[in-house]
């Protein structure tokens, strides 16, 4: 891992202007936020400068506006759902840079806190605008990236403002970027990675990296038939993409030739009809499945032999569930893996790491959420690392 600058390197920063680039892109329902994960992951940043008396102003984007204001979009739709998380008052700026930005600096006071509006209202800001992130720089003295969720962005406020301002991670960042070095960069071994999901071709590209830095890939979900069905399985009428499975095949080569053993489930649950606890269930070898039946989960022995390889482990990697974990009982073998996982992270054998789309919601789901060692917020970033790209947002950050 590149060495960063964390707001251990800061010195005295009473009365500085912190810009502070967070995600607060929350889901929300009925004009509120209905998670504020993301709030609650940068809320030390925040108040560890503002009580070391800077002025912290927020940035952030909400949405996809496209370069165009839009009032549904704003970051005042969040003001009141960081205010709570963060337990103070913040005032709500509706420019990132000019006369207007510089004004309401101005009136704050040091450990007062502002949030500048979504920063997606201005073209510059997707397309990475040195003379849009040079106007924004205007304004501050030192530069945070707290939003690692977002760091797969090359734009202004999550890459560009560090070529102008001296830049530092902020808390989030640092413990994230230290979780994913203790999983992948730099882990103790052997290291397993949990794949699930829908499609392999949303994952292609985590697959191939994963062969080469993993000893044992599991693979679950719908992608698991695209592989059964490259190994000539017949999947009957589970989702399956049968186009990929030359592509399955050319994984399965080159995790042979990198010492990495694949494990794809020997019993499945299957159904005739996607329902929840459907009459038709029943649990069979993947060599049984009838061709009006899908296949829904991973079965009891594979999970228990999933299991029995995650003892021999000392760290793994998460994204995806196991089944369809959102429609019971085809949540069992992620709950079960999910368990087994925590359970071994809790007796100090297993670093566990995960994080992605539905990964955190299924393990919530199977009540495990705070005993893996760390929970990514990201999506696509978290993704984006699992393929082994270098994230511009991280990198803006190396010294
Ligand atoms: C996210 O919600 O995953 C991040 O905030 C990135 O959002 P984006 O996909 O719109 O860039």
């Amino acid at each position: 891992m590149a060495a960063f600058k964390t707001l251990d390197d800061l010195g005295d920063v009473t009365g500085k202007v912190a810009l502070v680039r967070v995600d607060l892109n929350l889901p929300m329902k009925e004009g509120r936020a209905s998670d504020v994960t993301r709030v609650e992951a940068v809320k030390d940043t925040i108040l560890e400068l503002a009580d070391k008396g800077a002025k912290v102003i927020l940035l952030a984007h909400f949405g996809r506006p496209k370069g165009q204001r839009s009032s549904v979009l704003s970051t005042s739709m969040v003001q009141g759902d960081v205010e709570r998380v963060l337990d103070r008052e913040i005032m709500f700026i509706p420019e990132v840079a000019g006369p207007v930005a510089e004004q309401a600096i101005g009136i704050l006071g040091a450990g007062d806190i502002g949030l500048m509006d979504n920063v997606r209202f201005w073209p510059g800001e997707e397309a990475n605008d040195p003379e849009f992130a040079r106007g924004i720089a205007a304004n501050g003295d030192f530069y945070v990236n707290d939003a690692f969720s977002a760091a797969h962005r090359a734009h202004a406020t999550t890459e560009g403002l560090a070529h102008f301002l001296p830049a530092y991670a902020g808390r989030a960042m640092e413990r994230e970027l230290k979780a994913l070095d203790a999983a992948l960069g730099n882990p103790q071994t052997p290291v397993a990675a949990v794949v699930g999901g829908a499609k392999v071709s949303t994952k292609l590209a985590v697959l191939e990296n994963l062969v080469t830095k993993v000893q044992h890939l599991i693979i679950g979900g719908g992608m698991a038939n695209t592989f059964l069905a490259a190994k000539g399985v017949d999947v009957g009428k589970s989702l399956c993409e049968h186009d990929l499975t030359d592509t399955a095949n050319a994984i399965m080569a080159a995790a042979d030739v990198a010492g990495c053993t694949v494990h794809l489930p020997y019993d499945v649950v299957v159904a005739k009809e996607f329902a929840p606890n459907p009459p038709s269930m029943r649990t069979c070898n993947v060599h049984e499945v009838e061709a009006d039946e899908m296949i829904l989960d991973v079965g009891p022995l594979a999970v228990e032999a999933l299991g029995d390889v995650l003892k021999t482990c000392r760290t793994l990697v998460w994204n995806g569930p196991m089944g369809a974990f959102e429609t019971p009982p085809f949540d069992a073998a992620t709950v079960a893996l999910a368990r087994t996982a925590a359970a071994l992270t809790l007796e100090g054998s297993l670093v566990s790491v995960a994080g992605g789309g539905d990964t955190v919601a299924a393990l919530a789901h199977a009540g495990v959420a705070e005993d893996v060692t760390y929970v990514s917020t990201a999506g696509g970033a978290f993704l984006e690392w699992m393929e082994g790209k270098i994230l511009p947002g991280v990198a803006a950050l190396s010294t």
